[in-house]
């Protein structure tokens, strides 16, 4: 069944006709009480969405869609642990891993020995002479943890380094390693399937180098983190260096497992639990909370009428706070592996659009590059601004300043700028904002791990709810596989001096070029 044949969908399509007209200034000025109507308060985190083309009918009518997608069911059978990722056959059970009370969830039991395991490796790694330690891995099982560690990298014991390989390009390692000494160096291989090229290419350069100096025992410094153990031990780990997780855990979704490892080295298990119960304390909202109070399901409602009516085609993430670098690099992982697909669950062509294009970089560097599209652009782009109320620094001079221009970006986009606002002035018209383009504002009250956690799984369960409001299977990542599969036919035609010549034209001029410039 598409979406486009609800009965809800068809009345928000009418009622969509009916509000175009009206613009977010309008809107705002019929209706003094429109922030406190359209935002909500969770702990520490504040989730505004009045600056949306949205009156009470648009969420009623949302709301009913929530309803006839059956979301709350979908939402019990992701909390109970069914097979919903239907193309792999498998539970999703990310949630399980922060309900550290559950005493009936196999997954949180194994997850609770596994956290042990880590306490006493904090230990270990605290009684060593390890200063540095470099998590090899990528996707799920690089974005997170440097996220999370860059993020809150003031609260990190002074005694020790964290770094991240990621990428394939020797240039990445070459660059981690020449700072390194290989004595003090503690190499985290993390892979959910231990089969991925660029993590398993680095690790066995990362153990060559560490091997070229004398007396160094490989198992002092090799740990990994996988669910395919079996691998892991041939490729070498110790058994008692290997940190499982589990097919359960989707690569996007695996902070919250033992990939989080270098994050509880890093930050000390205090932090990680933090991040755990915090992002439990949403995936309790989530599973809790009616709709119209629901925030991850108000966003995925948002999402929906942005993209289908208001004709957003990008989402923009706009962190406005330094700490939140990485924000839309996870965040782009998550959402658009995730969403980003044609078929739905069924297989069927999907005739509506999917996940958005989602890019950011943090405010107000964006400001001086991208902003210009966002303001009077033709691409129409919603936009998510985040800030954290509390600096971490005492020049509040400046943080004022990077609120005052979070707050006022998004007030720039919903009014915008009139011809007579303009007036008499030269180009005039290059002058005009049409405003009336959309934006949420989430603020945090501090970074701490636990709001930190929050805000994650607030945009995990987001991501989930659009998935079901489409009937997409959120939980798979067929679309990565076939580039993978062409790189290795034509490594082994670039290395072996293969024909290419059966190959398009395009290809077999790259290579040739490549080859003559290499
Ligand atoms: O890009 C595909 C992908 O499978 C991601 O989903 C995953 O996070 C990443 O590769 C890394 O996979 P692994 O943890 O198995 O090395």
């Amino acid at each position: 069944m598409t979406i486009r044949n609800l009965t809800s969908y068809r009345a928000l399509a009418s009622h969509f006709e009916e509000l175009k007209a009206q613009s977010m200034r309008e809107l705002f000025a019929q209706d003094v009480n429109r922030f406190s109507k359209y935002s909500r308060q969770l702990d520490g985190l504040l989730f505004d969405y009045s600056k949306n083309r949205i009156n009470d009918a648009t969420l009623n009518k949302l709301i009913a869609l929530f309803e006839e997608c059956d979301v709350p069911m979908w939402r019990n059978k992701l909390f109970a642990g069914e097979k919903i990722n239907s193309t792999e056959n498998r539970a999703v059970q990310h949630t399980a891993l922060r309900d550290l009370e559950n005493k009936s969830s196999v997954l949180t039991k194994k997850q609770l020995a596994v956290l042990l395991l880590v306490e006493s490796f904090i230990e270990k790694v605290k009684k060593s002479n390890i200063t540095d330690i470099v998590n090899i891995g990528i996707g799920g099982s690089h974005l997170g943890p440097m996220f999370v560690c860059d993020a809150l990298q003031g609260m990190a014991s002074p005694n020790l380094n964290v770094h991240f390989v990621a990428n394939v390009d020797g240039e990445e390692i070459n660059r981690v390693l020449s700072k390194l000494n290989p004595g003090n160096t503690l190499f985290i291989v993390t892979s959910k399937s231990f089969g991925t090229q660029e993590t398993l290419t680095n690790a066995k350069f990362a153990r060559k180098w560490l091997l070229k100096s004398k007396n160094i025992k490989n198992e002092d410094h090799f740990v990994a983190v996988t669910a395919n153990v079996e691998k892991a031990r041939k490729f070498g780990i110790a058994e008692d260096n290997i940190f499982p997780m589990w097919d359960e855990i989707g690569g996007r979704y695996s902070m919250w497992s033992a990939v989080g490892l270098s994050i509880a080295l890093y930050l000390g298990i205090d932090a990680y639990k933090g991040l755990l119960d915090g992002a439990h304390e949403m995936d309790e909202h989530f599973k809790n909370e009616p709709a119209d109070k629901n925030i991850p399901v108000l966003m995925a409602l948002l999402d929906v009428w942005n993209q289908h009516f208001i004709g957003a085609s990008a989402h923009a993430i706009l962190p406005y706070d330094i700490r939140l670098t990485f924000l839309p690099a996870y965040l782009q992982q998550l959402v658009m592996e995730s969403n980003g697909k044609s078929v739905d669950r069924q297989g069927e062509p999907l005739d509506v659009a999917s996940s958005a294009v989602l890019f950011g970089d943090v405010g107000t560097n964006a400001q001086h590059s991208f902003f210009q599209l966002l303001h009077q652009g033709t691409h129409n782009v919603s936009c998510d601004f985040i800030g954290v109320a509390k600096a971490e620094h005492d020049n509040s001079q400046q943080h004022d300043m990077l609120f005052a221009n979070m707050i006022g970006q998004t007030q720039a986009l919903m009014q915008g700028q009139t011809l007579e606002e303009v007036g008499e002035s030269e180009h005039a018209q290059h002058k005009v904002f049409s405003g009336n383009r959309v934006s949420n504002t989430i603020i945090l009250k501090e970074l701490s791990p636990y709001n930190l956690g929050m805000l994650l799984a607030m945009y995990e369960h987001k991501t989930f709810v659009h998935g079901v409001l489409l009937n997409i299977n959120s939980f798979d990542q067929m679309g990565v596989e076939l580039g993978k599969r062409l790189a290795n036919n034509l490594l082994d035609k670039i290395q072996n001096e293969k024909q290419v010549a059966d190959e398009d034209s395009s290809t077999v001029g790259l290579i040739n070029y490549y080859k003559n410039n290499k």
